[in-house]
């Protein structure tokens, strides 16, 4: 956790306060803690300094600790198993990975430079050696695929195509997916070995997106249904491969 992040939700003068560890060492443990509260580590990727209340956008955070846990859970990583995380951001997730799939098994993408060089500069110290790169995480990363599971921590409107290419059969892929109903929806893909993966959603989730998909776009163009029901997504199948995504309507709920 870096030394000084920012509250999630304006103050009365519309800026979101900073907590610094070196002026309320107990306040800023506190947040830190708290289960369900995302903390912001970068406003408008780095252009803001954190050194008081600001405004602006959000670009990078660590996710709360109960989020994470439900991540993880969901995700499923066994000891041995390849992981590539994509949005290392602080390097929590990443070290829990680490930690239970072991070193040399776990591969993250930043795209921040700065970001990527703090979040091993924190690995290292907890003596934990993933491979850390530093790029497009909407590329994957090749030269250490397949993997047995893959966690996108920063959310996609559309689905790479690589991060399904990279998948070994059988493969599990986690990934909050933009939604028309106001805010994203963590998917569970698995792969099916014939270069597609097809699930389901898991629950209503709010993450940033990765760089390359801020711009809104269509979500009929994305491959969801036009009829589709913000009370319905349990009900929504999702299929991914080389004819892009496709959301439809599923019989029964999971
Ligand atoms: C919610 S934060 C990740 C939280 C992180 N897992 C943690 O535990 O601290 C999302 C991260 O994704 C990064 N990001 C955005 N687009 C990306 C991309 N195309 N490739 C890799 N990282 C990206 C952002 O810079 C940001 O650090």
């Amino acid at each position: 956790m870096p030394d000084r992040v920012w509250w999630p939700v304006r103050g009365t003068d519309g800026l979101y306060r900073i907590y610094d560890r070196t002026q309320q060492p107990r306040a800023w443990l506190k947040a830190v803690y708290l289960p369900g509260i995302p903390l912001i580590t970068q406003i408008d990727d780095g252009t803001v300094a954190p050194t008081g209340p600001a405004d602006g956008a959000f670009t990078s955070s660590i996710s709360s600790p109960s989020v994470v846990i439900e991540l993880l859970r969901h995700l499923a990583p066994e000891p041995g198993q390849k992981t590539l995380e994509i949005g290392t951001g602080t390097g929590y997730t990443t070290a829990l990975l680490t930690h239970r799939t072991g070193d040399t098994n776990v591969t993250t993408i930043e795209i921040d430079p700065r970001l990527a060089h703090h979040a091993q500069t924190r690995l290292h110290a907890l003596g934990l050696h993933p491979h850390l790169i530093t790029g497009d995480g909407e590329q994957g990363h090749p030269p250490n695929a397949p993997y047995d599971r893959i966690l996108a921590t920063a959310s996609v409107r559309t689905i790479p195509p690589a991060w399904i290419d990279q998948l070994r059969p059988g493969g599990l892929l986690l990934v909050p997916l933009d939604s028309p109903f106001g805010h994203d929806l963590l998917l569970r893909l698995e792969a099916d070995g014939h270069g597609q993966a097809h699930g389901r959603f898991i629950a209503p989730v709010e993450f940033m997106r990765t760089r390359a998909q801020r711009t809104p776009r269509s979500h009929v163009g994305l491959g969801w249904p036009p009829d589709a029901s913000p009370d319905q997504w349990q009900y929504l199948h999702v299929t991914v491969g080389p004819a892009g995504q496709h959301i439809h309507h599923h019989a029964s709920a999971p």
